[in-house]
């Protein structure tokens, strides 16, 4: 019988959905990753336009229709004075095809992927699934990268390194002296850094750079998307743009597995890049009003907790049994072990739920702590 290919053999599904699973139908969601607005109605307008007019029948062009890669290329000159021709952007399937393409089109057999630790789940999974090697790097103790720790990490067999910030799961920010760092990395050592942006706009305190603003010798590509930016996660629509001769082999990978992304997502995806972006900056401020409300409620249960200055996710360090004790009162935390093995002796709370039910979910989180203590 044909048995498993040892790349998926070597993965497993997340331990996130075995924490939702633990959980009762009652319980109170800080487990999430996803925002809780709607999508802005003029990008749901579009696809129904689009849908309705007939545009969205065929495939699009492999990389995606040119009028939502010129949104995209706007979208980068306007936030970062950052020339992206149309041509070097390929729409994906959300940032999660991505990270895919670009992890397949770079990394051979045995080639290492350094990332965060604890870090978003998909990079060590991706990593596999391509062949390649995990090297998780440990944190700061304010759980950002230390750019050090990543440039000691290489080796002759690296491929690439992940940069994500604002960053899943710690909410943390990195400085643009450490984006600058990470650019002369991948200068310097000629290898590639993925830079995952898909939270970039939402940052509370100081501003998003990205190490392609500080390369020069073609080694960036940059992932991103409308699903956290837009509360558009269940379009599936996000994009890597990059050096050409970087996009047209993850093209390679992207027509084959995935033809284009979704067309009706595409155009969603359009007007939310072009149209006004005043939807982004009241969802930031609501998460920044939650964030701050967050802090506040996990210094009273006597938690530690780094200032996450971005995402909406908090990671407090918790005592050993404090996860169980949290989600057998009913508020749903995912352990930080689930992130890695660093990730061991954190949690981390998304707020990404209404501040009723934070409130609500801060005090269980105050008397579990005290429970365990
Ligand atoms: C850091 C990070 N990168 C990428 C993704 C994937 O996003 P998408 O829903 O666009 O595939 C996520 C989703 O949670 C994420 O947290």
């Amino acid at each position: 019988m044909t048995k498993f290919s040892h790349r998926v053999e070597q993965v497993s599904i997340s331990g996130i959905r075995e924490v939702f699973e633990a959980a009762g139908d009652d319980a109170i969601n800080l487990g999430l990753g996803q925002p809780d607005f709607p999508t802005p109605d003029h990008a749901r307008q579009a696809a129904i336009e689009a849908i309705e007019s007939g545009a969205t029948d065929g495939y699009t062009s492999n990389k995606g229709t040119r009028e939502l890669r010129e949104a995209i290329s706007a979208k980068y000159d306007r936030d970062y004075g950052l020339e992206v021709r149309p041509e070097d952007a390929i729409a994906t399937s959300g940032g999660s095809e991505a990270l895919h393409l670009a992890l397949e089109a770079h990394v051979d057999p045995g080639e290492e992927v350094i990332f965060p630790d604890p870090g978003f789940v998909s990079y060590d999974a991706l990593t596999r699934i391509a062949g390649g090697t995990p090297k998780p790097v440990s944190l700061r103790e304010d759980l950002t990268v230390d750019p050090a720790a990543v440039e000691a990490a290489i080796t002759d067999d690296t491929a690439a390194f992940v940069v994500n910030s604002p960053a899943n799961p710690t909410g943390a920010v990195q400085s643009e002296d450490d984006m600058r760092e990470f650019a002369r990395i991948a200068d310097e050592h000629d290898v590639l850094c993925i830079s995952d942006e898909v939270y970039e706009h939402i940052v509370f305190d100081g501003v998003h750079r990205s190490p392609l603003e500080f390369s020069t010798s073609g080694n960036v590509v940059v992932v991103s998307a409308c699903s956290k930016s837009y509360s558009m996660t269940g379009w599936r629509l996000g994009w890597v743009v990059g050096p050409n001769d970087r996009i047209e082999r993850m093209l390679r990978v992207h027509q084959y597995a995935q033809a284009c992304a979704s067309a009706p997502a595409q155009y969603a995806a359009e007007a939310a890049l072009a149209g006004p972006q005043d939807c982004v900056e009241e969802m930031v401020s609501a998460f920044e009003r939650r964030r701050d409300v967050v802090l506040d409620g996990l210094a009273d249960a006597g938690l530690e907790v780094p200032t996450p200055n971005g995402a909406f996710y908090a990671m407090p360090k918790v005592p050993d049994g404090w996860c169980e004790e949290v989600i057998d009162r009913g508020v749903v935390v995912v352990p930080g072990e689930a992130f890695g093995e660093q990730g061991a002796g954190y949690a981390r709370l998304s707020y990404a739920t209404g501040m009723e039910e934070l409130k609500e979910a801060l005090e269980i989180i105050g008397d579990a702590t005290r429970a365990v203590q």
